[in-house]
């Protein structure tokens, strides 16, 4: 099998390509740079030129703020660049894996969303990368795939800034009232390079187990590293940001389990492992 996946020099983009290589699964891995996916004819060119037996979409526009301020920038990469590949792939018959997010939800109540219950983000980048979930929904043989507060070795996330403000302060705000679930782009990974060899196709949400809120994800951090700093929990109110976001994320695994892939492990476990790849580094 021979697969094109896109955003490599990201954190998720990263992980798969190095996944399907120990696999020894092809993997052809493109950013900006090789496929920049808002270019149609680049986009175009390089599918078919390579000819790949499925993509793995994971380049987007993942700067949640900035993108209430720059909003069709960002609309051109997540919902544009994405129809552009789901266009060629349309074309060419090719199964497709698209990366949407817990932020096509409202965050309203406290139970956890289904895979097809009614999307309606609250900021620019949700509402987009919604818009991308329609494109890709036009392909009978597509995946998608909702994750939530991403980490990874390869690029920038709330473990590395909590590492870092913990070496430079004793205390940190963090806030308590957004629930949702972490999920380590290696564990990811190994379930998506599983799930791109089947016809399962649907959406998916495919985050590590486990529930908490950013201020509980703080504080496990700050003990598993062994790092003496005090953790304050705020009330969003407190800590404005430009871009709303959901304050309830949890989501449901049903599609996971009724197609028979095995969930990820705990979000502490792979917070541990995560932890440690660091320290080799
Ligand atoms: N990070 C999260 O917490 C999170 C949460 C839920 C869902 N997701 C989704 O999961 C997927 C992977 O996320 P990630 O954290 O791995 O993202 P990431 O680290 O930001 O990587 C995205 C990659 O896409 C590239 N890219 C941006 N614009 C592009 C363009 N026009 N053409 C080609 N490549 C372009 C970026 O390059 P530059 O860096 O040069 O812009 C970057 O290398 C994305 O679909 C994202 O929306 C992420």
């Amino acid at each position: 099998m021979k697969v094109l996946v896109t955003g490599v020099n990201g954190q998720l983009g990263h992980d798969i390509v190095e996944e399907c290589q120990k696999r020894n699964i092809e993997a052809i891995g493109v950013d900006v740079k090789e496929m920049d996916i808002t270019n149609v004819n680049q986009v175009n060119e390089v599918i078919t030129e390579t000819k790949p037996d499925a993509i793995i979409h994971c380049a987007a526009w993942t700067a949640v703020d900035k993108a209430e301020d720059e909003v069709e920038q960002c609309r051109k990469v997540n919902r544009d660049g994405t129809k552009h590949i789901v266009d060629v792939c349309e074309k060419l018959d090719l199964p497709l894996m698209y990366f949407s997010t817990d932020y096509v939800f409202d965050g309203q109540g406290e139970e956890p969303w289904d895979e097809y219950d009614e999307r309606h983000p609250l900021n620019v980048y949700g509402k987009t990368k919604y818009e991308g979930e329609l494109e890709v929904e036009r392909l009978k043989k597509h995946f998608i795939i909702r994750i939530s507060w991403v980490f990874g070795i390869n690029g920038g996330n709330f473990i590395k800034t909590m590492l870092r403000l913990g070496k430079e302060r004793k205390e940190v705000s963090v806030v308590n009232d957004q629930i949702g679930s972490p999920t380590y782009t290696y564990d990811l990974a190994r379930l998506c390079v599983d799930m791109i060899q089947t016809k399962e196709y649907g959406t998916y949400h495919a985050t590590n187990e486990g529930i908490c809120s950013w201020y509980e994800f703080a504080c496990e951090i700050f003990k598993q590293a062994k790092m003496d700093v005090i953790v304050h929990p705020v009330d969003s109110t407190q800590f404005p940001t430009r871009a709303i976001r959901p304050k309830n994320s949890r989501m449901n695994k049903t599609e996971l389990d009724k197609h028979g892939f095995t969930r990820l492990p705990s979000w502490q476990d792979a917070l541990e492992r995560y932890l440690d790849t660091l320290d080799q580094q």
